[in-house]
């Protein structure tokens, strides 16, 4: 039984990112054939008069919210303020249009830097607000937090419905491979793309290779936005006590050494060359691990392994990438189809 039904007008904010994306994907895929998507250019959700008029024309049923301005450590330390005020605005948008015009259920797209820096691993929802916050990115994840909190207040004040996921680190086709901006994998996975076209015999990776990540592949994700969305009244209510943040972790609860995800990647890429771990460059945090007791005990868990993610990744991006990288042919192709 879906929650959900298949006619029912939902609209995805931020449907091109890596995320909204990937649900608009995953809701086609079931068979959902009202959803409402607009571009930036067709609505900046910065304009809360705009906002308010586009759902009140479209009246939307449910809401999933994955617009957000989203960056690595050098935009969100380059521009605090940008990041701080951009996803303020958008979710307050939003969250106050689905207010006014009764929508349903609403998901809210968080992200696990609103765990305090030093927080106990794995990590748990409950260690929301309970220490100091990586420095780094504090900007955006207090915005991030104010948006749990508005659900939260949202829910005890109008009743609303509204619930907040976190999810770890994404993965997946509609990555940013951009060196200046990506994350650690898309990054190992251009700089490997790069090292193979060279015919490079290393491939330094930074830091010792100690630190541990986990990983979620987008299409996992969207499946869990809409399990999630798609819950029975029981279930879905058990996540909206009136004494708890309507908070959610989504993840796989494994993480893995960088070290074994460069193996991974020059495996699935086909190079053949030497992994060396620049030692004095930073590693970050030493583990970063989401507590998913929550959403298992819901009944999901994720199906798509690092391995085969890697390698669906970059099934989809390579053309592109090898173009990036300035080569006409793609060499690591054979390997693939191996
Ligand atoms: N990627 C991850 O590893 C990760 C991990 C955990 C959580 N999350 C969360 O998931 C959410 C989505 O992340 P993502 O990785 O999918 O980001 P993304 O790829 O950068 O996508 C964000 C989307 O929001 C849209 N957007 C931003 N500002 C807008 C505006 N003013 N008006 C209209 N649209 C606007 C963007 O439109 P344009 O295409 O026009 O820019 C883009 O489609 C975020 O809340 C993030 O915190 C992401």
């Amino acid at each position: 039984m879906r929650y959900m039904n298949l006619s029912d007008t939902i609209f995805i904010a931020g449907h091109r990112g890596l995320v909204g994306s990937a649900v608009h994907r995953e809701l086609t895929r079931l068979g959902y054939t009202n959803l409402i998507t607009r571009t930036r250019a067709e609505l900046d959700l910065h304009d809360s008069v705009k906002v308010n008029a586009f759902f009140a024309r479209n009246r939307p049923k449910h809401v999933v919210l994955a617009a957000a301005k989203v960056g690595g450590i050098l935009a969100n330390n380059t521009y605090p303020a940008d990041f701080i005020r951009d996803n303020l605005v958008i979710q307050t948008n939003i969250i106050e249009a689905s207010r006014i015009n009764q929508v349903d259920r609403l998901l809210f797209l968080g992200s696990s830097c609103i765990y305090p820096k030093l927080a106990p691993q794995p990590m748990p929802e409950s260690c929301l607000l309970t220490g100091p916050l990586e420095p780094t990115n504090r900007s955006y994840a207090l915005a991030k937090i104010a948006g749990i909190e508005m659900c939260w207040s949202y829910n005890r004040q109008y009743g609303t419905k509204y619930l907040a996921a976190m999810p770890t680190n994404l993965y997946g086709p509609g990555d940013n491979f951009d060196l200046n901006h990506s994350h650690v994998l898309p990054a190992l996975i251009r700089k490997t793309a790069e090292a193979i076209r060279n015919g490079a015999t290393e491939l330094v990776v930074w830091g010792t290779g100690t630190p541990r990540r986990e990983l979620l592949y987008s299409d996992d994700l969207a499946q869990a936005c809409v399990f999630l969305m798609n819950l029975d009244e029981e279930r879905y209510n058990s996540l909206l006590v009136e004494d708890t943040p309507p908070l959610i972790n989504i993840g796989t609860g494994e993480d893995i050494t960088i070290r074994e995800l460069a193996e991974t990647v020059a495996r699935v890429l086909g190079f053949k060359g030497k992994l060396v771990f620049d030692s004095p460059k930073p590693d970050g945090t030493p583990r970063k691990l989401m507590d998913v007791t929550l959403l298992h005990q819901l009944g999901w868990h994720h199906s798509v392994g690092l391995e085969r993610g890697i390698r669906l990744t970059w099934d989809a991006v390579n053309d592109l990438l090898w173009s990036q990288v300035g080569n006409t042919e793609n060499p690591g192709s054979n390997e693939l189809d191996t």
